[in-house]
């Protein structure tokens, strides 16, 4: 059977690891979908770079449209962050009827119903597991494996930079310079670590898994947010002295009609589940009326975790291609924020 052709947009610590995974999970990939999966072209900034994993250099290009503008590729991965050019490169792609795996929480937290919808018009399909929460699946978990429940709260850590800064300070006494740096040369950063340490990353997460998880578009600008650049060494020295952990903490919690969504340093006492969530993991909780309590934990950040992720989606997009039934599977239902259920 024809290979599926994929046009990559980045080879950085994501983009290397989805190479790496397609390159030897072959076998896998071929038992879930039942054809090769072959990268045609790698969109990157510098063609000089010295790169992490072997490519062709044939495969690197600096020009986007021989990636958007190939009739021959059929999915376009984007793993290079940023947010204007990036939304506009992938509506052309849209609108050039190639499906879309992304994992730019940046751009779905703020663009994410215009480029759904675009998807939807265009047949395609357009998903971003990796966005929130690296290597765990949870999207899927909130969109299928809890599809049936009202879910009312979800609380926990999805930032693995600031997760990782926290736990080395607070346990072995690191300087919050230095460990950042760690945090940035493990990959676990963003190309601008303000988005971590201000806790807008998490914020752009939550807002993900508040519209995902309570069926409404959630603003951006709806969320609290408040980083970790004001805490100390010696206020995590005296919290552990008090039996208590700082946590960088997202929630979002839905009462009636009314949803709050926000980010903030929280004390935990040491025996909370969350506080022994350490460095990069992530842990949330996802509370829903019938299932009761239910948490999702495993690496937030890095390479193939997140890798795992997006070429999981890629798996998604192509059993749907296989089955005709793209674009019809990727968009929770978007309720007015009244809470009503459209009237067909
Ligand atoms: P990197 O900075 O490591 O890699 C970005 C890649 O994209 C590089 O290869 C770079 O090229 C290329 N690139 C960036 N801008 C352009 C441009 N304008 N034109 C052409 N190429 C460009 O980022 P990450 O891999 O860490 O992150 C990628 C995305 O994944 C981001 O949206 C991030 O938020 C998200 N993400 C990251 C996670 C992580 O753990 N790192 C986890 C979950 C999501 P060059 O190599 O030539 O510089
Ligand atoms: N910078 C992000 C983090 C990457 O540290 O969680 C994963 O989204």
């Amino acid at each position: 059977m024809k290979a599926i052709s994929i046009g990559l947009l980045g080879l950085g610590t994501v983009g290397t690891g989805v190479v790496k995974i397609i390159e030897s999970h072959q076998d896998k990939l071929m038992h879930q979908i039942g054809c090769p999966v072959s990268i045609k072209k790698i969109l990157v900034k510098s063609l000089s770079k010295e790169r992490q994993v072997p490519v062709d250099s044939s495969l690197l290009t600096e020009r986007v449209e021989d990636i958007v503008e190939d009739p021959e590729i059929d999915v376009v991965i984007e793993v290079m962050g940023g947010v204007d050019e990036t939304r506009s490169l992938l509506l052309t792609a849209l609108q050039n009827k190639k499906h879309i795996v992304t994992a730019n929480k940046d751009l779905m937290a703020l663009y994410g119903p215009e480029l759904l919808s675009t998807a939807t018009e265009n047949g395609c399909d357009l998903f971003y597991e990796a966005s929130v929460a690296g290597g765990i699946p949870i999207l899927r978990g909130l969109v299928d494996g809890l599809a049936s429940d009202r879910i009312t709260k979800m609380m926990g850590i999805v930032n693995g930079t600031t997760n990782f800064i926290l736990t080395k300070m607070s346990k072995n006494g690191s300087a919050y310079e230095d460990v950042l740096k760690q945090a940035q040369e493990l990959g676990y950063a963003e190309a601008d670590p303000t988005s971590d340490v201000s806790g807008m990353d998490a914020a752009r997460k939550m807002a993900i898994l508040a519209t995902l998880g309570f069926s409404m578009t959630i603003d951006l600008d709806d969320v609290k947010v408040h980083g970790i650049t004001e805490i100390s060494k010696d206020d995590l020295e005296y919290s552990k002295k008090l039996g208590y952990t700082m946590k960088l903490i997202g929630i979002a919690s839905r009462e009636g009609e009314k949803v709050e969504v926000s980010v903030q340093p929280t004390l935990l006492p040491e025996t909370h589940p969350l506080a022994s969530v350490n460095d990069e993991y992530n842990a949330v909780y996802v509370y829903g009326e019938a299932v009761g309590e239910t948490m999702f934990y495993g690496p937030g950040a890095g390479s193939l975790p997140t890798a795992t992720a997006v070429v999981s989606d890629l798996v998604g997009v192509i059993k749907n291609m296989r089955l005709g039934v793209n674009g019809r599977s990727t968009v929770a239902p978007q309720y007015p924020k009244s809470l009503k259920a459209p009237e067909d």
